[in-house]
């Protein structure tokens, strides 16, 4: 669709990052107008299109948020800046509820005070803890283990308050795993010290490390290794454009989902499958079990299937590792 169409731009925090990047794409091959907010912590300048303005700074910062909503004419917020390593926010949870509920707060309030009418909020399975029933439905007990949930369901009670109030809905998709990058090679996830399972199985396939750990075999699970819902990130960040015209069309309703496939792998039966399309064999080192991981996530995906248009297009673990091995290949070539 031509920009022209558009009633709006569209503000994207965290639009430098993992999952921010890939929904400015998926916004602007909507034909949405963009524009970026990042402070570049751990985003890069580079993962954003041309056509998208980024403001460089702090979300929590309302003067800077206030002028950008003004000046852009934003109409709709979509919020992925934020902290995301829950074992750092163990040992450092203040910077959790800086980074992830306080800003948000300032975030929502200049929102708030501008006027927008959409905020799309980038909340997590998290929030749920360890689940009493799998797969787990948005209506499950959330009952976090660690800060990093904790300060993401801390903003969807934000959320949920605010729009009570004030003429603004919401919309909180709780992510299960997510991974891949986008299928164009136009981004994916850069950013050092990565702690999840596909990004350092695609990372030892292009020997950037040695090995993989497995964390735990002795989990109730089929083969005893972490059970996990693996969504392709293109495909959670087309989630998001349709959460937006569903807010749009829907001004008076609010919502959270989640955002998974349904469809449960263990570790082992991941790293089968990197083997498989690398035509390589990782090596894997039995490690004690990670401390606060489930045995078993997996969504029940039925509310956002029946809420809105989205289907999943790439609902294939090698296809979401493929996408993850080209991005790493891609990463290794400019890093060189
Ligand atoms: N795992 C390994 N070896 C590794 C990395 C991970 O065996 O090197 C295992 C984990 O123990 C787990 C599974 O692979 O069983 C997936 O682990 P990830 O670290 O990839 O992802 P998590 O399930 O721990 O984390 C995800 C999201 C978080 C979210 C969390 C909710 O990435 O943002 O689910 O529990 F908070």
């Amino acid at each position: 669709m031509p920009i022209e169409s558009k009633p709006f731009t569209v503000l994207v925090t965290g639009g430098a990052g993992y999952i921010g990047s890939h929904a400015v794409l998926s916004l602007r091959d909507a034909g949405w107008p963009v524009a970026v907010i990042d402070n570049l912590t751990t985003g890069f300048s580079w993962a954003i299109p041309d056509d998208v303005a980024l403001i460089e700074g702090d979300v929590s910062d309302m003067a800077l948020v206030g002028r950008t909503l003004a000046e852009h004419n934003i109409g709709a917020v979509m919020h992925f800046a934020g902290s995301i390593v829950v074992p750092e926010s163990v040992v450092d949870p203040l910077k959790y509820y800086r980074n992830n509920t306080a800003a948000s707060r300032a975030l929502i309030e200049a929102v708030v005070q501008a006027g927008v009418k959409h905020f799309i909020f980038s909340s997590t399975a998290a929030t749920y803890g360890i689940p009493e029933e799998v797969p787990l439905r948005e209506t499950a007990p959330t009952r976090p283990i660690n800060p990093y949930g904790m300060s993401k369901l801390m903003t969807e009670y934000m959320l949920r308050d605010v729009v009570a109030a004030h003429p603004l809905n919401f919309c909180a998709l709780r992510y299960f795993n997510v991974a891949g990058a986008d299928p164009q090679g136009r981004s994916g996830q850069s950013t050092a010290g990565a702690t999840h399972l596909i990004k350092i199985a695609v990372e030892a396939a292009t020997g950037k490390r040695g090995h993989v750990g497995v964390f735990g075999t002795d989990y109730d699970t089929p083969d005893g290794t972490g059970v996990r819902d693996y969504i392709h990130v293109s495909d959670l960040a087309d989630a998001h454009v349709h959460a937006l015209e569903y807010l749009i069309a829907n001004p008076a309703e609010s919502l959270i989902m989640n955002c998974g496939y349904g469809q449960g792998y263990s570790v082992l039966e991941v790293l089968d499958a990197v083997d498989r399309v690398t035509n390589m064999t990782i090596e894997r080192r039995i490690e004690p079990r990670r401390a606060g991981d489930p045995d078993l996530l997996v969504a029940d995906n039925s509310k956002i299937l029946a809420t809105l248009p989205w289907r999943p297009k790439r609902n294939d673990l090698p296809q979401i590792i493929g996408d993850a091995l080209a991005w790493e290949r891609i990463l290794a070539e400019r890093q060189r």
